[in-house]
């Protein structure tokens, strides 16, 4: 099997490493320890995955009979050749395995993690599944969703319960308290951050790389962000481990995304369905739950607002929704036309011009790291002022 995205691996794991290890450094103690020990079982879970892949995908193909076609290679010879679809199973069950061991050997009294984690990120890979094997309508695919929110929410209320958040100081003096129990409200805000986020993965996707290659942007930028909490953050140990906790999901679901990332670039041999697509927003939802950065979160998730918003006319029916709303493909240049469907991939061919499938997919990573670095830079500005 081509592992087409060896080079992009690399890349992007020698960049990651060299920012992880330099600010990893500025962190002491107990707490680097976990850090490390929970990369060394992420590095199994990349070697895993890495393995398991070709292993798995005759299954899929000739068992389950779940494979699918490149729709931007059509009119070529690769546009024929069947593409094994759904390879987020193995990422979602190696990511279970392997963050269930850790906690179970590393983490004392982690019971509530189980529950508000593994739960909600199990079912909506069940979902996903269901969803790939049945391909449901996207409207049902909303219902899926709610029903894992449903599950955190209730881990939430359970094991968690607090739903107090900080004030921002501009608005305390006309708020007239520093904490506010936002109660039932919190619970909704949660609900629809859990439902956007995996849906609006699932939708900003269509090229060879792109579901995968948003998730490890954003889960970069996320692990990013944790350690750099946890450096600034020495006096609060609550708050400390509620970003090491984040970090231990974190760096498997980069892991394990790297090596199917490996896999599914340009040109692609397997497609990440949606299983991998709800599990990579859910897992991404609750790291940004339970480290407390979920504004954050909303700023990395940038692309996907902007490609929401300009799928809304679609998605509620407004203008017709055809079942792909992937650009035009020329077999003869090689080259991708922006069509008039309303997503950021058609959006930024109409503004960028033709380009290939594999500058299309750097372009839009590009914006999603752009994205990302805004979101630092916001955080940057409004810090000792904001919070
Ligand atoms: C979502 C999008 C749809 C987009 C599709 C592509 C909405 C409402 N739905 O649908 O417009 O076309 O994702 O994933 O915005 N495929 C490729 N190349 C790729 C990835 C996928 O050709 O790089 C094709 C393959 O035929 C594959 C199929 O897309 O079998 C998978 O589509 P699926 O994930 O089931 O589509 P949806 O999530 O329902
Ligand atoms: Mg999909």
């Amino acid at each position: 099997m081509r592992v087409a995205g060896t080079n992009i691996v690399f890349l992007s794991a020698g960049f990651l490493f060299s920012l992880y290890a330099y600010l990893l450094h500025q962190i002491d103690g107990e707490v680097k320890r976990s850090i490390l020990i929970n990369a060394g079982f992420s590095f199994v879970a990349f070697l895993i995955t890495f393995v398991m892949i070709p292993v798995v995908c005759p299954y899929l193909i000739h068992r389950w009979r779940l494979f699918g076609f490149d729709i931007n290679k059509f009119g070529t010879p690769r546009g024929n050749i069947r593409i094994p679809e759904a390879l987020g199973i193995v990422v979602g069950i190696v990511f279970l395995a392997v963050v269930w061991l850790f906690q179970h050997l590393y983490i004392a009294n982690s019971t509530w993690l189980y529950w508000v984690a593994l739960i909600p990120i199990c079912l909506m890979i069940l979902l996903g599944f269901v969803d790939d094997v049945w391909e449901v309508r996207w409207r049902v695919k909303l219902v899926f969703s709610f029903m894992a929110a449903f599950a955190l929410l209730l881990a939430y209320y359970t094991y968690v319960g607090h739903t107090t958040i900080i004030v921002p100081k501009p608005l305390v003096p006309h708020v007239g308290l520093e904490f506010l129990d936002l109660g039932w409200v919190y619970y909704l805000y949660m609900c629809l951050l859990a439902v956007f986020c995996t849906n609006s993965i699932n939708i900003h996707a269509g090229i060879n790389g792109l579901e995968v290659g948003q998730t490890v942007v954003i889960a970069s930028a996320i692990l990013i962000h944790n350690i750099m909490r946890i450096g600034a953050s020495t006096g609060n140990v609550e708050y400390q481990y509620a970003h090491v906790f984040s970090i231990h999901l974190v760096q498997p679901l980069l892991a394990t995304s790297l090596a199917l990332l490996s896999y599914n670039w340009y040109p692609s041999s397997v497609f990440v369905g949606d299983t991998y697509t709800y599990f990579a927003g859910m897992t991404l939802v609750v790291v940004g739950i339970i480290s407390h950065s979920s504004e954050i979160l909303i700023c990395f998730f940038a692309p996907q607002i902007i490609n929401f918003i300009m799928s809304l006319r679609q998605l509620v029916g407004i203008i017709p929704c055809p079942r792909h709303r992937l650009p035009k493909f020329d077999p003869q240049t090689g080259l991708l036309t922006g069509t008039e469907d309303g997503t950021l991939v058609n959006f930024c061919l109409r503004r960028f011009g033709r380009m290939s499938e594999q500058s299309l997919c750097i372009v839009l990573l590009s914006l999603q790291a752009i994205a990302c670095g805004f979101g630092f830079f916001l955080w940057w500005l409004l810090a000792g002022w904001y919070k």
